[in-house]
């Protein structure tokens, strides 16, 4: 069993996408295995998004993610990294093909709508640092 962090970003949740979303999630198989709706500290932000720090749209990048609520879950069954990322589509909802969240949902690449880990090392890092509470 594999596990996966998602968030469903502040734009998504500001717009109502949120029950259209885990929708799409529990009917391709995965489990909802921890889920909360949260402001996230801009600490937070930051650590999450590390590898970006020194990009030119991390300032952006970490004031869009805190400016509202953020539904944060953990993902799980077979392949849950790889089959999340696919559900959520490209980066760029301009390249993200339709069927996908981002396909579907997304206009611009600054609020694609979901966050996905893009890996299991990376999902395990993600879960520690938004569920430090969970264990499998
Ligand atoms: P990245 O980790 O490359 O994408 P993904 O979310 O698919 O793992 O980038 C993180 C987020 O940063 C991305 O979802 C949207 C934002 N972003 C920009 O605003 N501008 C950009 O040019 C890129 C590459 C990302
Ligand atoms: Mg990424």
């Amino acid at each position: 069993m594999e596990h996966t962090l998602v968030l469903v970003k502040p734009d998504g949740v500001r717009r109502n996408l949120c029950g259209t979303i885990l929708a799409r999630y529990e009917a391709k198989g995965l489990t909802i295995s921890a889920l909360k709706l949260m402001q996230v500290p801009r600490e937070l932000a930051e650590k999450h998004y590390a590898e970006h720090a020194e990009k030119p749209f991390f300032g952006e990048l970490v004031d869009f993610i805190t400016s509202g609520p953020v539904l944060a879950m953990v993902l799980s069954g077979e392949n849950a990294v790889a089959v999340v990322r696919q559900l959520n589509g490209a980066t760029n909802p301009l390249e993200a093909v339709p069927g996908s969240i981002r396909g579907d949902f997304g206009l611009a690449i600054n609020e694609n709508v979901v966050h996905a880990s893009d890996a299991v090392a990376t999902a395990q890092r993600e879960i520690a640092l938004w569920f430090p509470e969970f264990t499998e």
